[in-house]
């Protein structure tokens, strides 16, 4: 926890719900006054957007996992000093969509770079910038993929991860699974069964904490 805003990341599989999640989120924080700042990764910035297009066209299937890693990490240190670090030292609190902790779960488990590998490009890219907390919202697999797949419709320009098999996808929610277990005081699963609004208290049972202690956080 810094004494300049909070940094709160979503993580989650295909389809668990988390970018919905951090929607109502920002809402709830922003109805109780406190300015919000939301990020997206990959994209975001105007940069960020044109490597997202890179990274999930469905042509791109050549691509090394390396690339595909480093691609990540070039978007995301983007966004670290364009939106996050500033509105950090605003004393905002930064919502991301994702974080090094996907790359964690899909570069360094399901593609086999391993996580350190991963941890020694995000000193390089971010030093030692991470979230204050992490919610990772957690939903049955297949059930998410489901509905990855459907969403897809809609935006078939950016399949190349969620067309990936479902065992690269088990393999993703294991990762997050043993970010868990290493990092139980960042890193908190939240179970993703039920309607939205009865995730979101779930959600918002692991983030009061936090925001208790972020008085300062600009109004
Ligand atoms: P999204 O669908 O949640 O916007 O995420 C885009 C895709 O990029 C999703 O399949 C997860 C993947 N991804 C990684 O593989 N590594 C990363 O570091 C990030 C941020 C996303």
């Amino acid at each position: 926890m810094t004494e300049r805003g909070a940094f709160i990341s979503f993580e989650g599989a295909e389809g668990s719900g988390k970018t919905t999640q951090m929607r109502l989120l920002a809402a709830r924080l922003r109805t109780l006054g406190f300015t919000v700042t939301e990020n997206q990764e990959p994209g975001a910035t105007a940069i960020g957007s044109q490597i997202r297009r890179i990274l999930l066209d469905p042509a791109h299937d050549e691509m090394e996992s390396m690339t595909e890693l480093l691609l990540m990490f070039a978007s995301r240190a983007q966004a670290a000093a364009q939106i996050i670090l500033p509105a950090l030292q605003r004393g905002e609190i930064v919502l991301s969509d994702r974080f090094t902790d996907s790359s964690l779960a899909y570069q360094g488990a399901a593609r086999g770079l391993g996580f350190e590998t991963i941890m020694q490009v995000h000193r390089l890219a971010l030093g030692s910038l991470l979230p204050d907390l992490t919610i990772c919202v957690d939903f049955n697999v297949q059930q998410g993929l489901s509905r990855a797949h459907r969403r897809n419709l809609e935006r078939p320009g950016e399949v190349r991860l969620d067309q990936q098999s479902l065992d690269f996808h088990l393999l993703v929610a294991e990762g997050y699974r043993q970010i868990a277990a290493s990092e139980p005081q960042r890193f908190r699963m939240v179970d993703g069964t039920g309607t939205p609004e009865e995730v979101a208290e779930r959600v918002w049972t692991e983030v009061a904490p936090l925001i208790e202690r972020c008085a300062h956080a600009v109004r």
